[in-house]
C-alpha cells in the first residue's frame, strides 16, 4: 500500500510517499526556516503564506521521487494537529481535496506520535529497518513545541505519561541561544558550541518535579539569563561554557525521566523522536544510561528526527490497515477520516 503523507504543522511543507508503513520512496522536505531567522522565531504568517505556495510543487516532487503518479496512491494521510493552525489548514485543506478528486480515503495523523514512529522507517529499499524497535515501549518526544513521554502498546494506542509544564525543550533551546547571542533555531548551534566548553564550574539545576513525569525548562532558561548578566563582563565568561552546562541540565532530566518511566513500566523499549533527539549529547547520554538500565533506545536518523512527511504517512498506514479488510474509501464513517459528501 503506497501511502502520501502531507506534513504543514510548523515552518516546514513536507510530503512522502512511504510503502506498507515502512518503506520511504520519497520524502520531501521544504523550509521556510531563512525567512523567520531574523526574527528569532516563527512568524505563523509568513510559514502558512510559503506553504500555500509550496505544497503543489512538494506533492509533485514527492511523488515524481518515488516514480508513482497520483493514481497509483492508495490513501492519503495529513498531519491534523498539533501546530500552528494557518499551516495546518493548508496541508490538510490540500489532502482533503486532493482525497475527493482522487476519491481515494485520507486519514488524520497527529504529529507528536507520528515522531516516534519515525523509528519503524526504513529508506533502503527492500530492507527492514537497521532494528525494528519491540512494542510495548516508552517513547520521548522532543522538539521545539513539545516534551511529551508516552507509553505505547501499538501504534493506535499511546498513553500520555507526562510533559513540560512550560517551555518545551527546543523551544528553551531557542530561547537560551537567543539569550546568549547565538542565531535561530538555537538546537544545533548550542550542540555544536557545547563541545567547545566541556566544564564543572557552571551548574545549572533542572526542576524534577517529583512523582510526575512532568518536565519543566523555563526556571533553567531564566537561571542561564541572570548567570550571562552577573558574569557576562567577568574575566573567564565563556558562551561555549554556559551553553555546555545548560544542555548538560536539560539532557540530564530527559534521560533520567525517560529511563525511570521504561522501568517503572516495564518497557524494554525507548523510542526518542523530535528535533531535541538530534542532539549529540542526548544521544550519547541516552544511548549509556540505557544501555546500563538494559533497555534498548532508539533515535531516527538525523533527518527523520526533523519534521518530515515519511513519518505522517507512515503512522498514517496503521490507522488505514486492520479496517475491513483495508477497503477504506472515501466515504468511510471512521470519525478519525475526514468524510465527504
Ligand atoms: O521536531 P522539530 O523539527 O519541530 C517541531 O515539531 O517543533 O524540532 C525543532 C526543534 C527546534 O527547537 C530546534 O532548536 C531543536 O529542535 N533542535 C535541536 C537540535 N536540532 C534541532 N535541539 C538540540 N540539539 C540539536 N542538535
Ligand atoms: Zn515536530
Amino acid at each position: 500500500m503506497h501511502v502520501l503523507g502531507i506534513e504543514t504543522s510548523c515552518d516546514e511543507t513536507a510530503a512522502s510517499v512511504v510503502r506498507d508503513g515502512t518503506l520511504i520512496l520519497s520524502n520531501v522536505v521544504a523550509t521556510s526556516l531563512k525567512e523567520h531567522s531574523k526574527y528569532g522565531g516563527i512568524i505563523p504568517e509568513i510559514a502558512s503564506r510559503r506553504q500555500i505556495e509550496l505544497i503543489n510543487a512538494v506533492v509533485q516532487k514527492a511523488l515524481e521521487d518515488a516514480g508513482l503518479t497520483l493514481e497509483e496512491i492508495d490513501a492519503l494521510a495529513v498531519t491534523q494537529s498539533p501546530g500552528l493552525i494557518g499551516s495546518l489548514l493548508v496541508g490538510v485543506s490540500y489532502a482533503r481535496a486532493l482525497s475527493f478528486a482522487l476519491r481515494k480515503p485520507l486519514v488524520d495523523v497527529d504529529h507528536i506520535q507520528a515522531h516516534l514512529y519515525a523509528n519503524f522507517l526504513t529508506q533502503a529499499r527492500g530492507q527492514s529497518p537497521f532494528k525494528t524497535p519491540k512494542l510495548p515501549a516508552v517513547g520521548l518526544v522532543v522538539s521545539g513545541g513539545h516534551s511529551s513521554l508516552f507509553e505505547l502498546q501499538d501504534f493506535k494506542k499511546f498513553r500520555l505519561l507526562g510533559q513540560t509544564r512550560d517551555d518545551a525543550a527546543g523551544e528553551a533551546f531557542d530561547k537560551v541561544a537567543r539569550i546568549l547571542g547565538l542565531g535561530y533555531p538555537g538546537g544545533p548551534i548550542i550542540d555544536k558550541l557545547a563541545k567547545e566548553g566541556v566544564n564543572r564550574e557552571i551548574h545549572f539545576s533542572a526542576a524534577e518535579l517529583p512523582g510526575t513525569f512532568d518536565f519543566s525548562f523555563s526556571g533553567t532558561k531564566t537561571a542561564v539569563l541572570y548567570y550571562q548578566k552577573s558574569n557576562q563582563s567577568k574575566d573567564g565568561y565563556s558562551v561555549p561554557k554556559v551553553a555546555y552546562a545548560f544542555q548538560k541540565s536539560v539532557v540530564e532530566i530527559l534521560v533520567k525521566k525517560a529511563i525511570g518511566a521504561c522501568q517503572k513500566k516495564g518497557a524494554q523499549t525507548l523510542l526518542m523522536g523530535g528535533g531535541v533527539a538530534a542532539n549529540s549529547y542526548l544521544r550519547e547520554r541516552l544511548i549509556q544510561e540505557a544501555k546500563s538500565a538494559k533497555i534498548n533506545a532508539f533515535f531516527p536518523p538525523l533527518i527523520l528526527c526533523l519534521d518530515n512527511a515519511a513519518m505522517i504517512a507512515g503512522l498514517g498506514y496503521h490507522h488505514l490497515i486492520g479496517k475491513k479488510s483495508n477497503k477504506v474509501n472515501a466515504g468511510n464513517r471512521i470519525s478519525r477520516y475526514h468524510r465527504h459528501a
